[in-house]
């Protein structure tokens, strides 16, 4: 069998900080059980957001795991959700934030959540972002749901390219154009909504591909993003789906079903757009 790794396997980002590829999502998630659940199981990256309005939660929850983890061993990831009115409160967003994530007065990787603030309020939030690097807040800096044109006129404005941009990617939605892009631009992917929230539970094509390799549908979407190179974010509150869904790295999908799953793209994905339907349809040419 291919090794593909674990989920303590770490990819270098751009910059050169190291990061595991395998995230849990928080969004929702206010509770310390599940966390400490995801803990025990081996998971060392936690994705959280301003929006999600659970930082202090997640930092309070991994603080007071019972078990034995290093902070610098784990990889905390949080979103600026829009930018202030300078760069300076945009900047004092992201201190609070590291504040109220409390776990080393820094957080791992600072994302911007979404593009939709305009040209001024993109570039206000990078700007941002890069002197939380300077500072020490941040370790890395990234952007997230940014399609080409928004990544391509930080150009104008930044003194370093983002080293990740997450997005929605499952067989169902690969954002080819994107995906392109990033690889040549040396931009880290990373694919949340990794289970498509549940949706494609039933796709023939996934069922048949699952049977084949004698594992539930999850298993094999997470599968396929890890193969494909991202790092993968999934999220549950339930125990035994935080188990199962880590439980990726006893089995591969071969050439032939990563082909069968590759061919379901149908652009469809489980959250809401973050781009206009027009804008989407210059970046998929080639798409229905
Ligand atoms: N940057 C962004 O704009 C953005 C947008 C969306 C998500 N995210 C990040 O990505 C994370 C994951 O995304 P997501 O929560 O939207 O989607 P997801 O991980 O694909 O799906 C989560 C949903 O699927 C259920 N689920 C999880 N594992 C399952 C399994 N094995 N069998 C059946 N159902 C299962 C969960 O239910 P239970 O919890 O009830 O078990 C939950 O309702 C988020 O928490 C967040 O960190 C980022």
């Amino acid at each position: 069998m291919t090794d593909h790794g674990d989920a303590a396997s770490r990819l270098t980002l751009r910059g050169g900080v190291q990061a595991p590829r395998y995230v849990f999502g928080t969004g929702g998630i206010f509770e310390p059980g599940p966390i400490h659940h995801a803990l025990k199981e081996g998971y060392l990256a936690f994705d959280t957001a301003q929006q999600y309005n659970n930082e202090r939660e997640v930092g309070e929850a991994i603080r007071s795991y019972p078990g034995q983890v290093d902070r610098k061993d784990l990889f905390i990831i949080s979103k600026v959700a829009s930018p202030g009115s300078t760069v300076e409160e945009t900047l004092q967003g992201i201190r609070e934030s590291v504040e109220k994530i409390g776990l080393g007065g820094y957080v791992d990787l600072f994302l911007i959540h979404n593009p939709n603030f305009g040209p001024e309020g993109r570039k206000n939030e990078w700007l941002a972002l890069e002197q939380a690097k300077k500072e020490g807040l941040v370790r890395a800096i990234g952007v997230s749901n940014y399609v080409v044109r928004h990544l391509e006129t930080m150009k104008e404005y930044a003194s370093e390219m983002p080293a990740v941009n997450q997005i929605e990617l499952s067989p169902f939605n690969q954002d080819p154009e994107v995906a392109a892009y990033c690889a040549k631009e040396g931009i880290q992917l990373q694919a949340f909504a990794s289970v498509v929230r549940g949706a494609k539970s039933e796709d023939p094509v996934l069922l048949a591909v699952a049977k084949e390799v004698g594992k539930n549908w999850n298993k094999v979407l997470l599968r396929w993003a890890w193969q494909r190179g991202f790092m993968v974010t999934c999220k549950s509150a339930t125990p035994s789906r935080i188990t199962d869904n880590i439980e990726i790295f006893d089995f591969s999908l071969n050439k032939e079903q990563m082909t069968k799953l590759d061919g379901l793209e149908c652009c469809y994905r489980c959250t809401p757009r973050t781009v206009s339907e027009e804008e989407r349809k210059v970046y998929y040419v080639n798409m229905p």
